[in-house]
């Protein structure tokens, strides 16, 4: 069989991970249309082989070299696709980069994912762990998406309800795990827009900026400011966001911690519970800043694992495993790794 896109075999995926881990698949193809994963599927060499989906590669750890196929989202095109009397619906290709999409929303007066600004990886990948930042989530804004089922070889469309998102989570790293890829998103924004500065920290910027009623692109501004104070630029200091979930503990948990540490930072949460912020758990523990081989700890933002230079997957997992040891140790909570680890 003959592909419309060239099948490359044993390719480096350094630069196709945020990362910057130098692992190898055995199979790499470009996905820049759903013809391609019809003719990959009617393939039964190709089909038969594991697969893994990469967007932007900015919430994975590759933690071996990838003795599969990988599929490489690359499929572009952002359109308006419809209205309703409160949204404008907005619908984006898989293979999109994320921020130049949220800039695009903006620059066609469409406001709602100004809170998202900056957030590094693809459009498609953006429903899987549900990105959120500064008191927002994609699902906020979530309509519809279609994913390509490699069991079944058809288009299927998934609603809010049917994608289950949940906090950096969803049905796509559960039940569709493995199954769905994702090649199109839909997003409704909304007509009667109001700015959302709940988030403290958005809030003391925006202000410090001397700006009362901010528009949707000066929040887009202030949170780009602030992420890019806090948070290494992968295309200096390989990395995957958020390494670690926020944990979440009950009311009774969080006052039993309290107790002994009067200066925990937790949030509550609609239900009674609280979340805890992992950067300071590990902070306390004495982590920010350090290293372990070439695996480090990022200096303005415990959360963060960065790649100092020729890490390994394995040893960034090292790292994990000591911080995950020494949080448990010091607060009794287990900490959850947040990128999708692949081997
Ligand atoms: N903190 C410390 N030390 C640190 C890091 C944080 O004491 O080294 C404290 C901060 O002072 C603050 C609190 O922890 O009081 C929370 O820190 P921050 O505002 O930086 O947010 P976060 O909870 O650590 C989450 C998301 C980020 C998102 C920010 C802003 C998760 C796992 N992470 O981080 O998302 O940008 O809130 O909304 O929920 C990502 O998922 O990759 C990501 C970067």
């Amino acid at each position: 069989m003959s592909y419309p896109l060239s099948l490359q075999r044993e390719q480096s995926l350094r630069t196709l991970n945020t990362f910057g881990i130098d692992a190898r698949a055995a199979a790499l193809l470009r996905v820049d249309s759903v013809d391609v994963l019809r003719a990959m599927r009617a393939d039964p060499t190709l089909a038969a082989m594991r697969r893994l989906v990469l967007g932007g590669g900015s919430n994975l750890l590759l933690t071996q070299d990838f003795d599969g196929l990988v599929l490489h989202m690359a499929n572009r095109g952002i359109a308006v696709t419809g209205e309703d009397d409160e949204h404008v619906f907005v619908t984006a290709q898989a293979g999109e980069n994320w921020h130049g999409f949220v800039q695009w929303t903006l620059a066609h007066g469409l406001p709602g994912l100004e809170n998202l600004s900056l957030i590094p990886g693809s459009v498609g990948a953006s429903p899987i762990q549900n990105i959120g930042a500064y008191g927002s989530e994609m699902a906020d804004c979530f309509h519809s998406l279609r994913a390509f089922d490699i069991e079944t070889g058809e288009l299927m469309t998934l609603d809010r309800s049917a994608c289950a998102f949940g906090y950096r989570d969803s049905v796509f790293k559960h039940g569709l795990r493995d199954r769905a890829v994702i090649v199109e998103v839909t997003f409704a924004l909304p007509k009667r827009w109001q700015a959302n500065l709940r988030y403290g920290e958005l809030a003391t910027e925006v202000a410090a900026r001397g700006m009362d009623t901010p528009t949707a692109q000066d929040i887009s501004a202030a949170v780009i400011a602030i992420r890019t104070r806090k948070l290494p630029d992968p295309a200096q200091v390989g990395n995957a966001g958020s390494f670690f979930k926020n944990p979440v503990v009950t009311a009774e948990q969080r006052e039993a911690l309290l107790a002994k540490h009067p200066r925990l930072v937790s949030y509550p949460q609609a239900d009674g519970s609280y979340k805890l912020a992992a950067g300071w758990l590990i902070d306390q523990c004495g982590w920010k800043g350090k290293s372990l081989g070439a695996a480090g700890v990022h200096e303005k933002q415990a959360l963060v694992l960065v790649n100092r230079g020729g890490a390994t997957g394995a040893e960034v997992l090292q790292l994990a495993d000591r911080i995950v040891g020494d949080v448990m140790q010091s607060f009794g909570v287990r900490l959850e790794i947040e990128p999708v680890l692949v081997s």
